[in-house]
């Protein structure tokens, strides 16, 4: 395909977004750009500076003046900045992960990282995954896609993906962080989690990656 595309890939936690983004980014040669690593980096950024998940003047202040960027992705991942520190580990904590929805509620933030998010977006040849990628960031994309898994698969998914990390977890713990988050994150007013009424839907219950991989190359095909 000679032209650069722009695709967008929503959907709620664990469905596989960055793991398939991450690999099409790769194969295709594209730009990946994670904006939950925006919003959880906003939201270490207010623990550490003591700002209150209520104080929406303050959060939106935070987003405004920082300064996110991801260097190119490689096969060993890629690397997070903000404020030019490397926060790649911070941000994947527990700690942001049950916080991280009260920031993404927050218009002023949704606001600034959006103005963002566009910008990095702007020269195609681009995924970016996220939840309102399709439906508000990028409503002209090339592709729209919005994963699903079944809630047991996505807990397994993020269980294994911290312990790799080295994170002590329980099996429910993850269980009710994700349905608490998928709860704020679809039932938010501004922005909420939602399939865009042009994205095509894949559940990737029982899909490997290369599965899901495989099926968007073939939907790319077909744009
Ligand atoms: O994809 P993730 O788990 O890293 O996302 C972290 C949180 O950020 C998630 O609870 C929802 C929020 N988010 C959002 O509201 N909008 C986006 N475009 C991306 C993430």
């Amino acid at each position: 395909m000679d032209r650069k595309l722009v695709i967008a890939i929503d959907g709620p936690a664990g469905a596989g977004k960055s793991t398939t983004a991450k690999e099409l980014a790769l194969d295709l040669n594209y730009r990946y750009i994670d904006t939950g690593a925006m919003y959880r980096a906003i939201t270490l950024l207010a623990l550490e500076n003591d700002i209150s998940m209520e104080d929406e003047d303050g959060l939106t202040r935070l987003a405004e003046e920082a300064e996110i960027s991801f260097t190119p992705l490689t096969r060993d991942g890629n690397t997070v900045y903000l404020n030019k520190r490397d926060v790649t580990d911070a941000i994947r904590t527990s700690l942001v992960n049950n916080n991280v929805s009260f920031v993404a509620k927050v218009a002023g933030v949704r606001h600034a990282l959006v103005s963002k998010q566009r910008e990095m977006a702007q020269n195609g040849g681009v995924i970016m995954d996220g939840r309102d990628i399709g439906t508000v960031v990028l409503p002209e994309a090339d592709l729209k896609i919005f994963l699903t898994a079944s809630l047991k698969t996505r807990t397994q998914r993020r269980l294994d993906e911290l312990q790799d990390k080295g994170e002590v977890v329980e099996y429910d713990t993850i269980k009710d962080n994700l349905e608490t988050r998928d709860s704020i994150d679809s039932c938010r007013d501004v922005a909420p989690l939602k399939k865009a009424n042009d994205a095509i839907g894949i559940d990737t219950t029982g899909m490997t990656i290369k599965e899901v991989v495989t099926r968007i190359i073939q939907l790319m095909q077909g744009v």
